[in-house]
């Protein structure tokens, strides 16, 4: 089997046109909006080229079908709200070129997929996580995105297109390439990271409801001031888990709404998303309970009300020691002293197979560790090595 960079970059850069921003190379692609749904559309039309079978399953994950058992590699196609060119675009490309290449080799049988909302817009990984099992399809549906908006309502303009859930057993394994998305490798002389377990994540929506007034006339003692509890919530939190944490773990309040978030009203409500991830489920659950017992201190205090909605998570994963030893292997071929093993400290839709298949991950440098902004970037040269690392991988896996 022989991989072409070339027609590999291509495609990549064609896939980037989808809800490109203007901005660099970045791109606007959200789970199920028109860039995401045409992209996926222009994807299909690829696989059909390659002689895979196209299928779409019930939450717009789309697999590129190349036998009736076979290795599984991909990732996914939607971006963050303000998202890079690679970030899961990278695997599905990857995937698709390997499998077309098998196919011209005349094997081995090689499928791609493109797996829906993994960027979070509804749920965490939402649509490996559906097919995966772990996040039921009525859960998965009641989820509503920033605006309100319900997945449900979402998948519903996929609707002409998907047909069933695949069985699991038609996969022999799960591969995914992505950028690193981190400094590591780009720090160093090593080109490739041979991952060796994904951390955990937990995500939760937190409200706390005060009393709107106006920002003349309320005198500071009697405001129940929605943005001055979250600031001192924010402040507490991070004193209180300085005792729990390690150097490793993260916590971040990435979108908060603030009502009616205007400068002569007093704020009546804010609304956050509250997310934190490590390698130690333990260390995850303790973090939890001190999230949500200072939510409820901090409003008790200050006479407002707090709402905590469904803690949402991924459990932290190994990757499969023979794939990895595939990958390793393929790795010290292609650049020899230069790949290390690395855990991954961002989320992937190779969390939710590892519960249902073999798995394992490739990385690749990210540019000054950058992702999840428009300016994410990878030197072409690095993206051709990591197809090249991956195609052997799954030629000996064969
Ligand atoms: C996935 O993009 C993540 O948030 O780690
Ligand atoms: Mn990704
Ligand atoms: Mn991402």
């Amino acid at each position: 089997m022989n991989v072409n960079a070339e027609r590999f970059l291509a495609d990549l850069h064609e896939l980037r046109s989808f809800g490109a921003s203007g901005i660099g190379k970045g791109v606007v692609r959200r789970a199920y909006s028109d860039a995401d749904i045409a992209a996926r559309q222009w994807l299909a039309g690829r696989m059909a080229e390659a002689g895979l079978d196209v299928h779409f399953d019930p939450v717009g994950n789309l697999f590129g079908l190349g036998g009736e058992r076979s290795v599984l590699v991909g990732s996914h196609s939607d971006s963050q709200p303000e998202g890079g060119w690679l970030d899961g675009a990278l695997g599905v490309i990857a995937g698709l070129e390997i499998a077309r290449a098998a196919k011209e080799a005349g094997g081995p049988p090689v499928s791609v997929v493109s797996f829906q909302d993994e960027e979070g817009r509804f749920g965490v990984t939402t649509g490996s996580d559906v097919w995966s099992g772990n996040l039921s399809l009525a859960q998965a549906d009641s989820l509503t995105d920033d605006d309100g908006v319900s997945m449900a309502q979402a998948r519903d303009k996929m609707a002409d297109l998907v047909g069933e859930f695949l069985p699991h057993d038609r996969f022999s394994g799960f591969l995914e390439m992505h950028i690193e998305q981190g400094p590591s490798l780009d720090q160093s002389d090593d080109r490739i990271g041979v991952v060796s377990d994904i951390v955990g994540i937990r995500d939760m929506r937190i409200s706390f409801s005060g009393r709107q007034n106006h920002a003349g006339t309320t005198p500071m003692h009697l405001r129940q001031d929605a943005f001055q509890c979250l600031s001192a919530f924010n402040t507490a939190l991070n004193t209180r888990l300085a005792e729990v944490v390690t150097p490793s773990t993260v916590w971040t309040i990435g979108h908060v709404s603030l009502h009616p978030n205007a400068s002569s009203v007093v704020p009546g409500k804010v609304t956050f998303s509250m997310q934190w991830r490590d390698r130690d489920v333990a260390r995850l659950q303790k973090m939890g309970e001190i999230i949500q017992t200072l939510a409820r201190e901090v409003v008790a205090e200050r006479g407002l009300e707090a709402t905590l909605d469904p803690v949402m998570g991924i459990e932290p994963v190994p990757m499969n020691a023979d794939l990895q030893a595939a990958l390793a292997a393929s790795a010290e071929a292609a650049a020899p002293g230069q790949w290390r093993t690395m855990p991954s400290g961002a989320l992937h839709d190779a969390s939710n197979m590892a519960t249902v298949m073999p798995v394992a991950m490739l990385f690749v440098p990210s540019i000054g560790g950058i992702s999840h902004a428009f300016d994410e970037d990878t030197d072409e040269t690095d993206l051709a090595l990591g197809l090249q690392v991956l195609a052997g991988a799954v030629q000996a896996l064969a």
